[in-house]
């Protein structure tokens, strides 16, 4: 549990971190007097606390004074510099076989341990694969494994039991069967549909008894490719190695994921062999204005 108390000589009473606790760790003291910490144990350690403070009068366990850093706001892109950096992000299919920059691995991970977590329980962990031989097993166990969906797919028992379980799940998984053959069966030639020749797959992962820990990965994973495209690096999203992942293909051992751990999400990252200096439009939004 996190220490916190408030320095009632430096406190200016502005009740800042009452407010803006997205728990209520403190609450107001009388017109003078400083808030008090009342229920420290509800803190999830956000650092809002300290980062708001502009007399530095929280003092908190989790954040020493050198885990407060001035934001550098004039580094900050504009709108436009924004959109652009998503308009330019593409899944790449096409990769040089020159490896990652170590560095560079480290900058992808430090961008997407600062995105957004579920009740900010930071649960994501990483794990950077870049040994052949390891890549060609999953490779391998992938392919295999959508050639298995595919065939159970296709067998009209299968496929009327499943939809009875999960009717969503098998239309989307029937309008797939195509591509799942041609991944599997590109395999058997020796062609690589799984990683498309990417010297480099970082797999997120995490304990499925924290909050939310899919949607925490997810949020992880955006940032992660969007920080590839200032790197020059490009990636995309290893869906069917994460399918793979899930279903008894034994890849996450092989990949080194803990026994208690479930893979959330996959990221296929490399030098592209195309530069994307046009992008193909989107279509619109649906949105409802009320
Ligand atoms: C959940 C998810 C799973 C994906 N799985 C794969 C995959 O296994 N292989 C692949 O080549 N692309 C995969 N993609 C990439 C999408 O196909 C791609 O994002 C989409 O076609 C849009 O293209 P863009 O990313 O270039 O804008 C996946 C994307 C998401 C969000």
């Amino acid at each position: 549990m996190s220490r916190i108390a408030i320095d009632s000589e430096r406190c200016r009473h502005c009740n800042t971190c009452v407010e803006a606790c997205p728990e209520a760790v403190f609450a107001s003291g009388e017109k003078g007097v400083a808030p008090r910490v009342v229920q420290s144990d509800l803190c999830v350690a956000c650092g809002h606390c300290v980062a708001l403070c502009a007399n530095a009068a929280i003092q908190h366990s989790d954040f020493p004074l050198d885990r407060v850093r001035s934001s550098a706001k004039d580094l900050l892109p504009s709108t436009e510099a924004l959109l652009e950096l998503f308009r330019a992000r593409r899944s790449a299919r096409v990769f040089e076989s020159k490896p990652v920059p170590r560095e560079h691995l480290e900058t992808i991970i430090e961008a997407a341990r600062l995105a957004p977590t579920a009740h900010n329980c930071q649960g994501t962990h990483y794990i950077v694969i870049q040994d052949r031989a390891i890549l060609d097993k999953v490779i391998h166990r992938t392919a295999r494994f959508l050639g298995i969906c595919a065939k159970l797919l296709r067998n009209p028992v299968i496929r009327s039991l499943y939809g009875l379980v999960a009717p969503n799940d098998m239309k989307s998984a029937v309008n797939m069967i195509g591509s799942l053959e041609s991944v599997a069966n590109a395999a058997k030639q020796g062609i690589d549909k799984v990683l498309r020749g990417a010297p480099c797959l970082l797999i997120f992962h995490a304990n499925p008894a924290v909050a939310y820990p899919d949607k925490s990965a997810q949020l992880a994973v955006q940032n992660a490719m969007l920080i590839c495209e200032s790197l020059g690096l490009m990636s995309f999203y290893t869906g069917y190695v994460v399918g793979a992942c899930e279903h008894g293909t034994r890849i996450p051992a092989l990949l080194g994921v803990p026994k208690q751990h479930r893979v959330y999400a996959g990221l296929a990252i490399g030098y592209s062999r195309f530069a994307f200096d046009r992008w193909a439009d989107r279509k619109p939004a649906p949105i409802q204005w009320r």
